[in-house]
Formats: C-alpha cells, sequence, structure tokens
C-alpha cells in the first residue's frame, strides 16, 4: 500500500523546537492516520530528536516519542520535499527580539517567519492551510498572506492563528489537557473550511467545549495578552514583596489571603526572583512596541512597568545578598541552586540565574552552580565570563565551602536535601537566600542558617 493510502492528511510542522517538536509528538499520538513531519534547518537539533538524547526535557515526552517515532512521527532536515507534500503546514519558528535596526529590543524578529513564507510558496503546487503556532505580532497573517499570495503563483492558502499556551515542564500534560484551544480563521468559506479541518485534528482528544474559534487578529492577539496578563499578576505580587520586607508582612500570607478571591485566583502568584524564560520579557515587550507603533503610550508604559518590576526583583535579590554578606562578595563562594528558568526544564532562556549570577560575578564572588538539568545550556550561558564559576551536578559538593547558597529554581529535590550536612560543610556565618520561598525556613534557622527569603522578613542569628 502507497504511504498516500496509509495516511488521511499530511502535516509538516517547520521549526522543531520546545513547541513544534512536544505538539507534533502529542498530535502523532492522538492523530495515528496523520503523517506528521517536524522539519529543521538545524541538522543538529533534528538529529537529536531522530536519537535516544532528545534536544529537549520535557516530563512525559521521551516515552510519546518512543511510541509513534517512525510510525507516523518524522523528523527531517528535507524542508523543500516535506513542504511541497504537505496539506497543512505548522509554523513553529522562533521570533525573538529584535536586536538591530528599528524596534530594537522590543519588536517581534520576523526573519523567520518570511523566511518560512517564502519557502512554502516556493515548494507549493497545490493549495495548503497553513497554521500560525509561533507567537506573533496582531495581524502577522496578513503579511504571511500577502508573501504566500505574490508573484505568479496561482496556489491558494488559507491562514489560520492556532496560538500554542503551553507551560515548559508541563507541556505534554498542557497539551493533552489543554484549558483551551483556540483557532482564529478568516470568516469566509474556504476560512471556515481550514478551521475545520483544524478542528477535526483537535477533536480527537479536546472537547468541543474547550475550543474557542475567534477572528485571526482578536486569536493573534489573545496569544500576547495571555502572557501578559500572567507576568503582570507575577510582577504585581513581586512589588508587594518590596513592601512586605520593609513591613514585616509575609508576601505569600497575602497572596494565600487575595488569591482566595475567587474573582483574582491562586495562581501566578508565587513570588520569587522574577520571571523567565524565552517568552514573557519578549511577548511583553512587542505589545509595547505595538502599543507605542499605533501611538497608545499609556498603554504602553503600563505593560513596561511589568518588565521594569521584574528588572527590579532581580537587582533587589542581588542587592539583598551584596549588603547581607557584609557587603563584599570578593572571593566569597556561592552556591547557587537552579539555573533553569523553571523547574522541570533544562531551558535557561532569560533564565534569571543568568543575570543573578553575572551581577554576583561583577562583585567577584565564586560560584558553584548546580541544576539537574540545566547545567549545559548553564555554561554556554556564562561562557567568557566563567572564571571563578565551577559547574556541579551534586548540590552537597556544590555547597561545600560556600559562605552562602542562592536558591533561584525551585526544584522539588531541593527540599528533600539533608540541610544539616550542607550547614556543616559551609563557611561560616552560612546564609541561605531562598529566591522561590521554597524551602522551610523555620528548620534552616533552627539548623543555624541566617535565612533570607522574598517577601518575607528575615530568619537571622546575627
Ligand atoms: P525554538 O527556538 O526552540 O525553536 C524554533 C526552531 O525553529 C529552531 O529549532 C530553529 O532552528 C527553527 N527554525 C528557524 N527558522 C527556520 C526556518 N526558516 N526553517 C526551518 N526551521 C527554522 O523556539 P520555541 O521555544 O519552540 O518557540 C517557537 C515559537 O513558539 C515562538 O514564537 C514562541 O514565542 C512560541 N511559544 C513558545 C513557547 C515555549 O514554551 N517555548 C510556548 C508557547 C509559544
Ligand atoms: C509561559 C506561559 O505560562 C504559557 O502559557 C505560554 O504558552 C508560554 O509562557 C509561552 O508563550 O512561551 P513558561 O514560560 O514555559 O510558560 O513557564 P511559566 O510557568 O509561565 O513560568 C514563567 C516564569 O514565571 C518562570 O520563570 C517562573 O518561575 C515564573 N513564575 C511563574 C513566578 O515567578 N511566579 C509564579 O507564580 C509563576
Amino acid at each position: 500500500m502507497s504511504e498516500k493510502d496509509n495516511f488521511s492528511k499530511k502535516i509538516v510542522c517547520v521549526g522543531a523546537g520546545y513547541v513544534g517538536g512536544p505538539t507534533m509528538v502529542v498530535i502523532a499520538n492522538k492523530c495515528p492516520n496523520y503523517k506528521v513531519t517536524v522539519v529543521d534547518i538545524s541538522e543538529e537539533r533534528i538529529n537529536a530528536w531522530n536519537s535516544n538524547k532528545l534536544p529537549i526535557y520535557e516530563p512525559g515526552l521521551k516515552e510519546r516519542v518512543d511510541k509513534v517515532r517512525g510510525q507516523n512521527l518524522f523528523f527531517s532536515t528535507d524542508i523543500d520535499e516535506n513542504l511541497a507534500a504537505a496539506d497543512i503546514i505548522f509554523v513553529s519558528v522562533n521570533t525573538p527580539t529584535k536586536n538591530f535596526g528599528q524596534g530594537a529590543g522590543k519588536a517581534s524578529d520576523l526573519q523567520f517567519i518570511e523566511q518560512t513564507a517564502r519557502r512554502i510558496k516556493k515548494n507549493s503546487t497545490s493549495p495548503k492551510i497553513i497554521v500560525e503556532k509561533s507567537t506573533l505580532p496582531v495581524r502577522a497573517a496578513e503579511t504571511m498572506a500577502s508573501i504566500l499570495h505574490s508573484g505568479d503563483n496561482s496556489v491558494r492558502f488559507e491562514i489560520l492563528s492556532n496560538p500554542e499556551f503551553m507551560a515548559e515542564g508541563t507541556a505534554i500534560r498542557d497539551m493533552e489537557e489543554p484549558d483551551r484551544i483556540l483557532i482564529g480563521s478568516h470568516d469566509t468559506v474556504s476560512g471556515n473550511a481550514a478551521r475545520d479541518e483544524l478542528l477535526k485534528i483537535y477533536l480527537k482528544w479536546v472537547p468541543r467545549d474547550k475550543i474557542i474559534t475567534t477572528n485571526l487578529w482578536s486569536s493573534e492577539l489573545s496569544k500576547l495578552v495571555a502572557n501578559a496578563f500572567l507576568a503582570q499578576r507575577i510582577s504585581s505580587i513581586n512589588s508587594i514583596s518590596a513592601l512586605c520586607e520593609v513591613t514585616e508582612a509575609d508576601v505569600s500570607e497575602v497572596a494565600n489571603a487575595v488569591g482566595k478571591d475567587s474573582r483574582i485566583g491562586s495562581k501566578f502568584l508565587e513570588a520569587g526572583v522574577g520571571f523567565g524564560g524565552s517568552c514573557f520579557r519578549k511577548d511583553l515587550l512587542n505589545l509595547v512596541y505595538l502599543c507605542e507603533y499605533y501611538k497608545l503610550d499609556d498603554v504602553a508604559k503600563f505593560w513596561n512597568s511589568v518588565v521594569e518590576i521584574n528588572d527590579n526583583q532581580m537587582d533587589r535579590f542581588v542587592n539583598c545578598i551584596l549588603k547581607t554578606m557584609f557587603r563584599t562578595l570578593v572571593d566569597k563562594k556561592i552556591a547557587i541552586f537552579g539555573f533553569a528558568f523553571k523547574p522541570d526544564t533544562g531551558d535557561t532562556r532569560d533564565a534569571p540565574a543568568i543575570y543573578i549570577c553575572k551581577r554576583l560575578l561583577e562583585e567577584r564572588a565564586r560560584l558553584s552552580i548546580t541544576d539537574p538539568h540545566a547545567i549545559s545550556n548553564a555554561k554556554k550561558d556564562l561562557a567568557g565570563i566563567d572564571e571563578g564559576v565551577e559547574f556541579i551536578e551534586n548540590p552537597y559538593e556544590a555547597a561545600r565551602g560556600a559562605h552562602g547558597l542562592a536558591l533561584i529554581t525551585e526544584w522539588s529535590e531541593y527540599r528533600s536535601l539533608d540541610y544539616q550536612k550542607i550547614f556543616d560543610s559551609m563557611a561560616k556565618p552560612s546564609f541561605i537566600f531562598d529566591g522561590r520561598n521554597h524551602l522551610d525556613h523555620q528548620r534552616l534557622f533552627e539548623i543555624g542558617f541566617n535565612v533570607y527569603a522574598i517577601g518575607r522578613p528575615p530568619l537571622t542569628h546575627i
């Protein structure tokens, strides 16, 4: 039987990253009659997806890859051939903040999107549905359509917006049991037909009432706004943590009391060293740029303050370490517990740890960095400024001889370490700076540590 007979549709995803890889793994698992191929310009990434050591760490991912890879899930660098054969093309390429020219530092860099659109056009002889999975500025589909339908190519493309809301570390669960799926389309006969094709895929495992259909622009904008709202909650509670520290209120108690109001809700109110990850800052800045572009300066200022509070929170953390450790860190060893931007991922993109470590190194501290999954990325992030930095897998070894311990990522295993043993091996006085309010502070204090948390009064023997 030919391949055509085996599979009802061919899906191709451009971009084998944190979004493209896991989303296609889930679709391939849920839709055995679709052939799913993920393509990328990075040979290294594709080779890793085809190996036993996947390029990203995500709980549950490996088992699902093993189930379908080589059956209906394929990873390939042969972009042209796969695009030509595709019925539905998901675009999951990166859309980083532009770091050059007009809009540098704020606007989205859309070069990878444009390259993808041109490549699709070049390889298409049959109509295709193009699905925007990447996070894009509102009205990006218009640009994409202009490129795809330009020149003498008579092939018709229908563009859908289908933003991804999964979070790293819980990607598989978020995709298998999503809060909602959002599909934006044009309200035309062909737009609705394309939307129904995409609906057919999600309906294999998502209840219909969890699938929202909207117009294209609402869908594109909703993604930016969802991230902006989430980030705003974190900056809101972090701003209050600063007030707690000078008034002896406890930010966790405040968050709990406030979050019990069902109109507010309890999620995303964990104070910490600030949000990281590849998207919150990028998407907020993109929103700020869009508002400025449309001359909505007050709106831009509002959203920009969310980023400013986040930067301020990382500074406050470093300032607390410096002030507490007698205003000098020169040649003192600080153990850094956790480098990933959050637990259960090896991703360190825009991780607060990068900024915090850089500032500690400027103070000439020595660092011993430990993390269960992010050490190789940490090495890359600090390359060139890593004099005086050690990377150590074993947290007990990382803490040995340290004057201070700064917890930056709340890996669950850090809660069950033997802190008496850690205390005994550290220089005295021993300090713990819990940047995620993750540890049992009273117990640490009783062991002998001087404990500094976020938005809580310190527990100190000095
Ligand atoms: P990523 O950098 O991990 O992956 C993007 C991939 O696209 C890379 O492997 C890159 O080589 C490839 N690529 C770039 N240009 C290409 C081209 N012309 N042809 C083929 N491949 C190309 O990025 P990511 O984290 O997966 O994010 C992708 C998009 O999804 C972004 O817009 C991001 O904002 C959005 N998003 C990310 C997350 C997340 O948790 N990471 C969640 C939701 C949405
Ligand atoms: C976030 C969103 O949660 C996803 O819905 C979205 O799809 C994704 O961005 C994206 O567009 O990339 P992610 O960045 O993977 O997901 O992780 P989050 O769980 O949102 O955490 C982001 C950062 O906020 C982390 O550094 C985390 O430590 C921090 N955070 C989160 C807090 O400081 N406090 C909280 O209460 C929650």
